[in-house]
């Protein structure tokens, strides 16, 4: 499918977004009434005679616009028209560009067969293109790349291993001109990450710690990125229930967010340093396994009483956060991880939860939400929390000893991993619920949703 931005152009169908009030003064109003449209939110009308599909909005607002285009290019490809055109402005411009390919995604590497859409040209109409091409450019890198972190997450865990991981890494990084350094256990052990080690022992898949880096001449920041990289999440001996296992393969969802937000910096060609570390692991059972009970010391060299071992995550992100720290002085140091099912009970399955001390940074950060789309809220941090990560036999335990606020806690304990001097500049994103999805919402299908990509791209891209 192609995607232009153009002046004017004859199309099959010409999209129209209206709302109640723009629908009472439209040409067709009374062909469009006759059929039972109302304008209501994500509604459609095809009006095959005239070449108008009418989609019903609440507002002509970003939010309203990107879900309705969602609607329209879904019902557009499977649909008998060839081509398509939506008109836009400076306001709906990005909404309509992530409408139309991130509500038209699909994944289906493993259908036998997969169905062509008759839709092949889609463009997107405005009165003066020379104002309006770079913001389109830049709204399509950014959604592509969030197309390319759903493609990773939607991969099978036979697929999509640590080291099928790092080959992805590599190729990203030999195609936009990134550094990769790619660690394996040998490495892992001589840098004294036992914590990571101990998750992946039981798998037959070796654990790996992918470093990718963007730096371009004169960065006017520099901002480390770490993912949570599970390719698969079995619980470990701390077994999973059967229906809680099912959609783990998005336990890598924060690593693949992070290579999506790399590639897209480095194609916007942003003036900022990125460096994106990721702990790619898989958490099986088997007679090697790691156990509840076991004390792990970490790369930090405080010790960990395990007493859960589904709480895997923070056990590789802590010994990921601590090399990320020596490896790379930077201003952000910010994580994004599938890290606890608690996340999505405080804020529901749409919002990802933002933690950390800095109270500005995280106001920056929902000024990039607002704009990007995406939904954050912030879960707080307090030292009564804190206290239940206690341990009795060692520095801390991976659990705490009450079940309430375990986004938080999990937050907590990645904390103990962050040095002094980073505090402030540390971000921990739980992107449990926001990152797949098994009915669609706004411009998300089923499975992977990209969540994380839009949201940095933003602030990254109103650094000064
Ligand atoms: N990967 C899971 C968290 C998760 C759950 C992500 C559901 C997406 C959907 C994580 O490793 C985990 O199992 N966390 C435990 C922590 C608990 C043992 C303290 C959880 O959330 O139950
Ligand atoms: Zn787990
Ligand atoms: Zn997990």
């Amino acid at each position: 499918m192609n995607l232009d931005l153009v002046n004017e152009i004859k199309s099959d169908v010409c999209v129209e977004f209206l709302t109640k009030e723009t629908l009472k003064k439209h040409k067709q109003k009374k062909l469009l009434e006759k059929a039972g449209f109302e304008a209501a939110q994500d509604t459609l009308c095809f009006l095959h005679e005239k070449g108008i599909l009418a989609c019903g909005v609440e507002a002509l607002e970003s939010d309203c616009i990107r879900s309705a285009a969602s609607q329209a290019i879904k019902a557009l490809k499977s649909s008998k028209n060839e081509s398509a055109s939506f008109p836009v402005d400076a306001k709906n411009l990005e909404a309509v560009v992530e409408g139309v390919i991130l509500g038209g995604y699909d994944y289906n590497r493993y259908k036998s067969e997969s169905k062509e859409a008759t839709l092949q040209d889609i463009y997107l109409t405005c009165k003066d293109i020379k104002k309006l091409s770079k913001a389109f450019e830049e709204a399509v890198i950014i959604a592509e790349s969030t197309c390319f972190t759903r493609d990773i997450v939607n991969t099978t865990p036979e697929d999509l291993h640590p080291a099928s991981f790092a080959e992805i890494a590599k190729e990203l990084a030999r195609e936009n001109k990134l550094t990769c350094n790619v660690l394996g256990e040998d490495d892992l052990r001589k840098e004294k990450m036992e914590s990571m080690l101990a998750v992946g022992r039981a798998s037959r898949h070796e654990s790996q710690l992918i470093h990718l880096a963007y730096k371009p001449k004169k960065a006017k920041k520099i901002i480390s990125l770490v993912g949570k990289g599970l390719t698969y999440d079995s619980g470990g001996l701390s077994l999973k229930p059967a229906t809680s296992m099912v959609t783990m393969k998005m336990d890598k969802a924060g690593a693949c967010a992070v290579l999506g937000m790399i590639k897209a910096a480095s194609e916007l060609k942003l003036d900022v340093e990125i460096h994106a570390f990721i702990g790619a692991v898989e958490n099986m059972i088997g007679g090697d396994a790691y156990k509840p009970d076991d004390v792990l010391v970490t790369r930090s060299k405080k010790t960990v009483e395990v007493r859960n071992t589904d709480a895997e995550g923070r056990l590789v992100l802590c010994d990921v956060l601590d090399y990320a720290q020596d490896k790379v002085k930077a201003d952000y140091i910010f994580d994004f991880a599938t890290l606890t099912g608690a996340c999505m009970v405080a804020l529901g399955q749409y919002t990802t939860g933002v933690m950390g001390h800095s109270n500005k940074l995280k106001h920056d950060l929902f000024t990039a939400a607002d704009k990007s789309g995406e939904l954050i809220g912030a879960l707080p941090f307090n030292r009564h929390l804190k206290k239940l990560l206690k341990s009795e036999i060692a520095d801390l335990s991976n659990v705490a000893s009450k079940p309430y606020g375990g986004a938080i806690t999990a937050g907590l304990f990645l904390d103990n991993f962050i040095k002094d001097e980073n505090k402030e500049k540390w971000l921990h994103f739980d992107i449990a619920g926001s990152a797949y999805t098994e009915s669609p919402w706004d411009c998300n299908v089923y499975g992977a949703t990209g969540a994380g990509v839009r949201l940095i791209s933003s602030f990254l891209k109103e650094l000064k």
